[in-house]
């Protein structure tokens, strides 16, 4: 069966902030390399297309968690499956994720980034859902507030479909 699916910011939209948020970036890490991790496998799409946009030099790496299983919602287990290739000693860290929602997988990430002596740490977001929040967490960029619907695109999924959709849509579930 297919899925409704309305669009709550176009790949316009999308594209204008991304580019925003990159010259922010730059102008931030003026005379600095920016470390990007991508949170895999939502965070793919943002950070490709930030990274294009960050004038300053940039490394990347990849790490892959999962916290959701078949569910639409957060199980508070987060689970590592691809940790980071690379140490982080000295490094400046960004975390590219591509929505913030109950934030308990950001703060648990957050909590083993910083053991590992990064020289600081910073966290993007594509998406933020405040209204979710169970965990505090101090989001340093953020593109979209966006209210308490299950999102897909631009990276995210639902039930692993969608992720390549240019924008960002609401699943109307029935
Ligand atoms: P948190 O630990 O509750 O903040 O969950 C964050 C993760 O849940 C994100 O990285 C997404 O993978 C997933 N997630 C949260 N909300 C949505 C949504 O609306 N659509 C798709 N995935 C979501
Ligand atoms: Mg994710």
């Amino acid at each position: 069966m297919e899925d409704k699916i309305r669009v709550l910011l176009s790949e316009e939209e999308v594209d204008k902030k991304i580019e925003e948020i990159g010259a922010r970036i730059s102008k931030d890490y003026q005379g600095k390399a920016v470390h990007m991790i991508c949170i895999l496998k939502g965070g793919i799409f943002f950070t490709c297309e930030l990274a294009k946009r960050i004038s300053v030099p940039v490394s990347m790496d990849f790490m892959s968690v999962s916290s959701y299983g078949a569910d639409t919602k957060s199980s508070g287990v987060v689970k590592i499956i691809k940790d980071l290739d690379e140490p982080l000693d000295g490094k400046d860290v960004l975390i590219v994720e591509d929505i913030i929602d109950s934030g308990r997988t950001l703060s648990y990430l957050i909590e083993i980034f910083k053991k590992r002596n990064p020289k600081s740490v910073r966290l993007c977001t594509l998406l933020d859902k405040p209204e979710r929040r169970v965990t505090d967490v101090k989001v340093d960029y953020v593109g979209f507030n966006i209210p308490d619907k299950f999102v897909v695109g631009y990276g995210l999924d639902y039930n692993q479909k969608y992720r390549n959709l240019p924008y960002i849509g609401v699943v109307e579930f029935e």
